[in-house]
């Protein structure tokens, strides 16, 4: 009786691993078998897994749409990934929507689901101009509040979000997309109001009072490419860092397009990170042209996947070789959910992600998965390698 009472708890347990592999989001108690769960729950192949041979995390940003409704979303999201990032619902427009009026319920429940399956969170982003609530502004350039109370409001923003999820957040994006191309300040309703740039270091100062053990990021598209704008960022940040405001490290979006040429990545990553300075790239997509033209590049064109294949792979060593990139983010996963169709669309462009609309992983995978298995170290042939000696 005892006995196959016992069997069958056994048998239970088991089911159970099993049950935690196909969906990625049950956590194993700790302590129990942890070298079995871990490795079914996290293959070993898996980017993750491998990213974890160098330290590095290989993050993602999350459709919360997707997280917890769609399975196979969530079982990649599990498995693959060491750290999260929301896609949107960390941003003021959906934290409070009506003034005064906090909804946490859709980030909390990424930061729930990034402590089951021992991910890091990404919080992005607290001062930005876009996606803002109406009540604050329609497009970030204009509104009809007054200065102090956009201060006043922006110093509240800060505050609360960072003190919400005090002690939940890797590194925060505290302020995103600052500057313009041509390396002029962006004229924000935040940059007008103070009069200048003065409300980054403000606002980096507050968010470490009110979450000292963040790191905190700023972070921007187009630092990628040796210009005006990341020549201005650089700058700004030697400065920001001489003057003692509390700044950990710049993110680099890392939108890149097969149209242009591939940037000094390596470079900038590691001008920035001789600044004294953690960097990561937050971002990252690789998009191409979708609409069959001629002399255009299309996914269905041998050419342009190799090109994806080479930018994705780039962009990742770029990262690997040096010790302060702390981070690998592309921005989301499945070509469905990805932001690029929707935005760049003249001509239609897109295929920019790791896996297609089916979520089968591409040939850029499978790339970027080698790329990791060998940065952890390629098998060294036996007597030196074949041949005379
Ligand atoms: C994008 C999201 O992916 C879209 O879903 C949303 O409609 C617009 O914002 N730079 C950023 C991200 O810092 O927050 C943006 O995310 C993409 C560009």
């Amino acid at each position: 009786m005892l006995r196959s009472a016992l069997s069958i708890g056994l048998v239970s347990a088991t089911v159970l691993l099993g049950g935690a592999a196909l969906t990625g989001s049950a956590s194993a108690e700790p302590g129990a078998a942890p070298a079995q769960s871990q490795h079914t729950r996290y293959p070993a192949d898996s980017l993750r897994a491998l990213g974890d041979r160098v330290g590095l995390r290989i993050g993602t940003a999350v459709n919360m749409d997707e997280l917890g409704s769609n399975a196979e979303y969530t079982r990649i999201t599990a498995e693959q990934f060491s750290s999260v990032t929301a896609e949107n619902v960390m941003k003021w427009q959906l934290v409070e929507p009506n003034r005064g009026t906090y909804d946490w319920a859709a980030a909390d429940r990424l930061v729930d689901f990034a402590k089951k399956n021992k991910q890091l969170v990404r919080g992005h982003t607290l001062v930005w101009h876009s996606q803002l609530p109406t009540w604050l502004s329609s497009d970030g350039y204009t509104t009809t509040l007054s200065n102090d109370e956009l201060k006043a409001l922006l110093k509240k923003h800060v505050q609360d979000q960072a003190k919400h999820f005090k002690g939940d957040i890797w590194q925060w994006d505290v302020v995103n997309e600052a500057f313009n191309d041509d390396g002029t300040p962006r004229e924000t309703i935040w940059y007008k109001a103070w009069g200048g740039l003065g409300y980054i270091a403000d606002a980096f100062r507050w968010a470490r009072q009110a979450d000292p053990k963040a790191l905190l990021f700023y972070n921007d598209y187009n630092l990628e490419f040796t210009g005006p704008k990341s020549n201005a960022v650089y700058d700004f940040v030697k400065t920001l860092k001489a003057q003692r405001v509390p700044i950990d490290g710049v993110g680099f979006q890392g939108h890149l397009d097969t149209q242009y040429g591939f940037p000094d990545l390596q470079a900038n990553l590691q001008r920035f990170a001789d600044l004294g300075l953690k960097v990561a790239e937050t971002e990252v997509d690789v998009r191409t042209f979708t609409e069959a033209a001629p002399n255009v590049n299309t996914p269905t064109n041998p050419l342009a996947v190799y090109a994806q294949e080479s930018y994705w792979s780039r962009a990742l060593k770029a990262c690997l070789a040096i010790r302060e990139c702390i981070s690998f983010t592309p921005w989301g996963f499945g070509d469905t959910y990805s932001w690029i169709p929707g935005w760049f669309d003249d001509p239609q462009e897109g295929a920019a992600l790791l896996y297609d609309a089916d979520l089968k992983p591409k040939s850029q995978y499978y790339v970027i998965q080698q790329d990791l298995a060998l940065a952890a170290g390629a098998p060294r042939r036996a007597d030196g390698g074949p041949g005379r000696h």
